[in-house]
């Protein structure tokens, strides 16, 4: 059998295969669908094996584009941030719908584009500041006036139509349901190929429908319309079957609905009243059923605050599976991007965000925050707070102390308690026990810093680098102000003031310090009383 070419762009259809007995199975019976992948999965092994192309698509589906409603404000979040930056697990709401969609080719390669179309994201309120965070990731298209979801998926349409291959179908999602999870746009992504539907969309079952749209049924259970709670009786607010806003269109079909689509009485042009003309036009409309989880929107501060709860539990979930001891998920937070190795153990009362990478076996909390940092495998971290840090392996800090941005600690490095590293780097096995200070500093190995040592890095006007080589001693309460260099194996004496460099090997003492004696070769016992006091625990 010749494989079958897909796709009009000559440059992407050579990595496409439709396989002809999969096509006839999804195309002549529908209903046998859900074994195209399995059908698909076996062809594929097939050609592996030949050593051929891997990737197949189902020819009907091998066109589709993402419209991404988030031109809004989000009046009801009142707050100067567009809706879709707010926040949630440290990843702006649209950038959880994004990886959602992004998604999807890779659980289905028989619901797989033929291009690797990017979402076509439809933006307004702040739309400069939004594509600044997302920048080439999406396409965009511009909503200047935001009348309504209906207008805002018609603003895309310059956009979408300049795709190429031109797509079939449209699925359409909120930039505010950030819980939606890839799975189910598949989900409906299949219903809509095996129905051959105009519009097929996502509902969800509640008690509490609050503000979500009803789908209105008729007595065999067709749809026959979104009734926006605005417009709803108090019949159909009872209605427990909502809108959860993710839609799959046949293209040509939507641009003409949209362009004869009225405004509705509250002024706005609404896509759900799409869904009563394709019902009134006879035409096939097929729903999925989801979870009311994935389907929550994000309109005000509450419910931004309710799905924080369920994608929080959801992620310490997938840590735990993966490995990761939490004592007390309820006083847990870890965000969206952290990985965690297996055997690290979270104690209560910590917080671990942005990019966070931490290594296995590791021990962090209780009352630990860890911000944008990389920790090494066995890291030790008690009542801490970390930013923009790197551990090396074997690291132990606090209780107290703070990392900032810039610290670097290598291999087996002791800090805190009470320790402040700033734009640092601290060499292995080196001790740092009690209230210290090290700013800009390149510390060696096997360095001590006794209880008190300052890095006087600040003139008032300029940040100054402070150099300590290996094995320097340095006594407690020393303050090094820099510039100043600590030769290796050098020694200062308790409380001295060192404002010139020290040279390798020698002893200083004293305000300002002044050189004793040379430390090296060792110094005799009845020699430099100076240095007692200098803190190694
Ligand atoms: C919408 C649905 C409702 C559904 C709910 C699910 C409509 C009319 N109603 O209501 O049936 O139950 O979502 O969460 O679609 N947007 C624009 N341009 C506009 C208006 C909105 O881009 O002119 C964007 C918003 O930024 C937002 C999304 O579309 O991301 C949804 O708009 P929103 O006002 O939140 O709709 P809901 O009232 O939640
Ligand atoms: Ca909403």
């Amino acid at each position: 059998m010749e494989p079958l070419f897909l796709g009009s762009n000559p440059s992407t259809r050579a990595n496409y295969y439709a396989i002809p007995i999969s096509v006839y199975i999804s195309v002549i019976n529908p209903e046998l669908a859900i074994y195209h992948g399995l059908v698909d999965y076996i062809a594929r092994s097939f050609l592996t094996i030949a050593g051929k192309q891997k990737r197949f698509v189902h020819p009907v589906m091998n066109t589709y584009a993402t419209v991404v409603l988030a031109a809004g404000k989000g009046t009801r979040m009142r707050s100067t941030l567009p809706k879709v930056l707010h926040p949630l697990a440290g990843m702006p709401l649209l950038g959880h719908v994004l990886n959602a969609v992004e998604a999807i080719p890779s659980l289905a390669s028989y619901v797989a584009t033929t291009t690797n179309h990017r979402p076509v994201v439809v933006l307004g309120y702040e739309a400069v500041h939004v594509e600044a965070v997302f920048g080439q990731r999406c396409l965009y298209a511009l909503q200047e006036e935001q009348l309504g979801t209906g207008h805002a998926v018609l603003a895309a349409r310059p956009v979408v139509d300049e795709l190429d291959p031109l797509p079939q179908t449209i699925l359409v999602c909120y930039g505010d349901t950030p819980l939606i999870s890839s799975e189910t746009l598949v989900r409906v992504l299949v219903e809509h190929l095996a129905h051959k539907a105009t519009i097929t969309f996502l509902t969800a079952h509640t008690e509490a429908p609050s503000d979500y749209g009803r789908v209105v049924r008729n007595a065999d259970g067709r749809v026959q319309a979104i009734i926006e709670v605005k417009r709803a009786t108090e019949e159909q607010k009872r209605i427990s079957e909502v809108n959860s806003g993710v839609y799959c269109f046949d293209r040509a079909w939507l641009w003409a609905a949209l362009d004869s689509l009225p405004r509705n009485p509250s002024g706005e042009y609404y896509l759900t009243d799409l869904i009563g003309i394709a019902s009134s036009q006879g035409r096939v409309i097929a729903t999925v059923t989801g979870t009311l989880e994935e389907t929550i929107g994000i309109n005000d501060r509450v419910q931004l605050a309710a799905a924080e709860q369920l994608l929080r539990r959801r992620i310490l979930e997938q840590h735990m599976y993966a490995g990761v001891t939490i004592i007390d998920p309820s006083t847990t937070y870890i965000d969206a991007g952290v990985v965690i190795g297996t055997d690290t153990v979270i104690l209560p009362g910590t917080m671990i965000t942005g990019k966070t990478r931490i290594g296995s076996d590791c021990r962090i909390g209780p009352g630990t925050t860890i911000d944008q940092s990389a920790i090494g495998d066995r890291c030790v971290i008690r009542n801490s707070a970390l930013e923009e840090t790197t551990l090396e392996e074997g690291v132990s800090i606090g209780p107290f102390s703070h990392c900032r941005p810039g610290a670097h600690l290598a291999r087996d490095v002791r800090m805190g308690n009470f320790a402040e590293v700033k734009n640092s780097y601290v060499g292995a096995e080196t001790d740092m026990h009690h209230f210290s200070y090290l700013g800009d500093a390149t510390v060696g190995e096997h360095v001590n810093i006794g209880a008190g040592t300052v890095t006087v890095n600040y003139d008032g006007i300029r940040k100054l680098r402070t150099t300590i080589g290996d094995g320097a001693f340095i006594g407690s309460d020393t303050m090094l102000v820099a510039p100043v260099a600590v030769g290796e194996h050098a020694q200062t004496g308790a409380g001295s003031v060192v404002r010139h460099d020290v040279p390798p090997g020698a002893v200083v003492v004293g305000v300002p310090a002044r050189i004793l004696r040379m430390r090296m070769p060792q110094p005799q016992p009845d020699e430099g009383p100076t240095t007692e006091g200098s803190e190694k625990v």
